[in-house]
Order: C-alpha cells, then sequence, then structure tokens
C-alpha cells in the first residue's frame, strides 16, 4: 500500500498506513508526550496527555489513525493546557522521593513533566492530604508501590495481551482504584507467574525489581536455563552480575523471559555455589580435583551397565553436549534411561 503523506506541526512526512499519529510523529522524530502508550500494546487512550489538534479538533494521538492529507499541531495553547492538568493531577497523588527511586531518570512521568513543564505553587496547593498507599511486597522478586502508580494500565494489558494471564487489572473505583489480584490478594498469592514483563514496561517507578543496580557493562548471552534460548543482556559491575534483560532484537524472545531468565541469575554469585568437585569419603563429602573426581566417574561406569546405568543432562548445556551425553548412555553404557532438566 502507499505511504500517507501529513503534515506534523509544519513539516511535511510520510508514515505506513494504519500507524496512529503518535507512530507516525515518532518516526518523523517528533516527540509527543505520552505516557498510557506502550508500542508493545494495543492503545488504550487512558492518560490524556498525547492530546494533538487535527485541524483545529483534540484528538488522543496514541488512538487516532494517520491519515492522507492529515494537519496535526502537537503544540497550541489548549493543548499545553491539558496536557498540564493532566500530568499535574498525576502528580499531586505522586510519591515523590525521586533520587531513592529504581526509574530515576528513566522515568517516563519525570520526562513528561519536564516536557509540559510543572507549576510547583498550583501542585502544592492540588496536592491532597498526604495518604500513604501500600506497597505490596509479597512477590519475592519486585514491589508494586501504589503510591507511584500513576494507573497507566499498562502492566494489566501486559499481563492480558503479552503474558495472558490476567493476574492484574483496575480495582475499586473513583480516587481509589488501585491496581489490584483478583480478590486484591498479595501478588504472591495471586495468578502471577513473576515473569516481571509488567515490570520491565512500568513507565514509573511502581513496579520495581527488589534488588536494583546500574550495571557498568552488559554482556549479550543465551540463559542458561532451558531449551528455548532466550537472549540476554546481563549487566556486570566488577565481577558481579546485578542484572538480567531480554534482548529486543533476538527473534527467539523478542525481549521476553520467564522468571527464571530475568530474576534468576543470582546463583552465579552465590556463595554456597559448587566451584570444585566434591567425593565423599567416611560420609564426609571433601574437595578433591577433577583428575580424581573423573578417574571414580569412570572406574564406577565401567563397573555398571545397562539397567545400572541413567544418565540426566541439563538444559544448560548445547544441543551437542546433550546428544553426546544420550549417545554416551545409549551407546557406551547400554541404556535408554536417558532424562534432561528442560521439560521441568
Ligand atoms: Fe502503570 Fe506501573 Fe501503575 Fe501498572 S503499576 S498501572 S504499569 S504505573
Ligand atoms: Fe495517548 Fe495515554 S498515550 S492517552
Amino acid at each position: 500500500m502507499e505511504k500517507l503523506t501529513l503534515t506534523i506541526d509544519g513539516q511535511k512526512t510520510t508514515a505506513e498506513p494504519g500507524m496512529t499519529i503518535l507512530e507516525a510523529a515518532a518516526a518523523a522524530g517528533i516527540y509527543i508526550p505520552h505516557l498510557c502508550h506502550h508500542p508493545d500494546l494495543k492503545p488504550a487512550g487512558v492518560c490524556r496527555v498525547c492530546m494533538v489538534e487535527v485541524e483545529g479538533r483534540q484528538a488522543l494521538s496514541c488512538l487516532a489513525p494517520a491519515e492522507d492529507g492529515m494537519v496535526v499541531r502537537t503544540v497550541s495553547e489548549t493543548i499545553d493546557q491539558v496536557r498540564r492538568i493532566a500530568v499535574e493531577l498525576l502528580l499531586v497523588n505522586h510519591d515523590g522521593d525521586c533520587l531513592s527511586c529504581a526509574q530515576n531518570n528513566n522515568c517516563q512521568l519525570q520526562r513528561v513533566a519536564n516536557y509540559v513543564g510543572i507549576d510547583e505553587d498550583r501542585l502544592a496547593r492540588l496536592r491532597r492530604r498526604e495518604k500513604a498507599l501500600p506497597v505490596d511486597s509479597s512477590n519475592p522478586f519486585f514491589d508494586l508501590d501504589h503510591g507511584k502508580c500513576i494507573l497507566c494500565g499498562i502492566c494489566v494489558r501486559t499481563c492480558d495481551e503479552i503474558v495472558g494471564v490476567n493476574a492484574l487489572d483496575y480495582g475499586f473505583r473513583g480516587v481509589n482504584t488501585l491496581i489490584s489480584t483478583f480478590g486484591n490478594k498479595g501478588m504472591k498469592d495471586s495468578r502471577c507467574v513473576s515473569c516481571g514483563e509488567c515490570v520491565v514496561r512500568c513507565p514509573v517507578g511502581a513496579l520495581v525489581p527488589k534488588v536494583f543496580q546500574t550495571p557498568s557493562r552488559e554482556v549479550k548471552t543465551v540463559c542458561p536455563y532451558c531449551g528455548v534460548g532466550c537472549s540476554i543482556y546481563l549487566g556486570v559491575r566488577g565481577d558481579r552480575l546485578v542484572s538480567s534483560r531480554g534482548a529486543t532484537e533476538s527473534p527467539v524472545n523478542h525481549g521476553r523471559l520467564c522468571v527464571k531468565g530475568r530474576f534468576g541469575y543470582e546463583f552465579v554469585n552465590h556463595p554456597d555455589r559448587l566451584t570444585t568437585p566434591l567425593i565423599k569419603k567416611n560420609g564426609e563429602f571433601v574437595e578433591a580435583s577433577w583428575d580424581e573426581a573423573l578417574d571414580l566417574v569412570a572406574n564406577e561406569f565401567s563397573k555398571r551397565k545397562g539397567d545400572q546405568f541413567a544418565s540426566t543432562a541439563s538444559a544448560k548445556c548445547t544441543n551437542e553436549d546433550n546428544y553426546v551425553v544420550q549417545k554416551f548412555a545409549r551407546a557406551v553404557m547400554g541404556s535408554n534411561s536417558i532424562d534432561h532438566c528442560a521439560r521441568l
């Protein structure tokens, strides 16, 4: 299909058919502030911050399709005012301890507030009486801080459209509206599978990992947990792993991860991790050299054949390694008792 031609802020630009005004503007390098839009999700039109003017009429740019010949203004006195009020109403209900927030400098609300310009006096007048909203810290991997939530619904739509679990939804009404699990249980006791897909998409510091540190560098690798082979970036500080994130450019997982790939990297630096072979002597495990351990294994293997032998392989090995394990079991040990941890 032919490209569309439209004018945004006096700049002639082209867009693919089916694009929204917000997407067309982004493709042309024009920023329209937004909070509830996420490129992975269907638009919802919740925050009203992405308002633009199309031939004198106001439209939500995340919902309105770009059309051929359209003339769009992203800035005007009315638009600026609508946006400022929408953002101020969010800010007056938002816990503002930005410096200690995991999302500081990576927060869409900070970015949008800077863009629209906030009047501190008006905020002080509007700010409602401090009422501490609860933090749900029941999940072992991340917290949900209702005091920072802007009710954009990105987590709700992520859990529905991407994960398909529907653990989250809006609960209660009016000023008491909260993101809630079914029956308003703690996250740990809900249907949540702890994949963290909502955490990576939350635009503010409402859903944040319990452990967070900015890495000094990242290394791209493949998640070691199962045979899917998701691409991940492991964040490193010194010789410690401090973060893990999915590689969005990967055709295998498109940036998505399960709970193990996203949060399960701490075993690498765990002090209980085995780093040398252990051999049981007189009922006690004692450290041994690799030569000693491999001699013992070879010696024990030579005493057993057929049904006396079984093997279990690991998804943390390559396909080739696992092939060799089953070949060894069948051809050398004469056993078909072969298993693998990836089906767990
Ligand atoms: Fe939006 Fe985050 Fe609140 Fe969910 S928890 S509604 S993603 S701000
Ligand atoms: Fe369009 Fe929120 S981004 S309404």
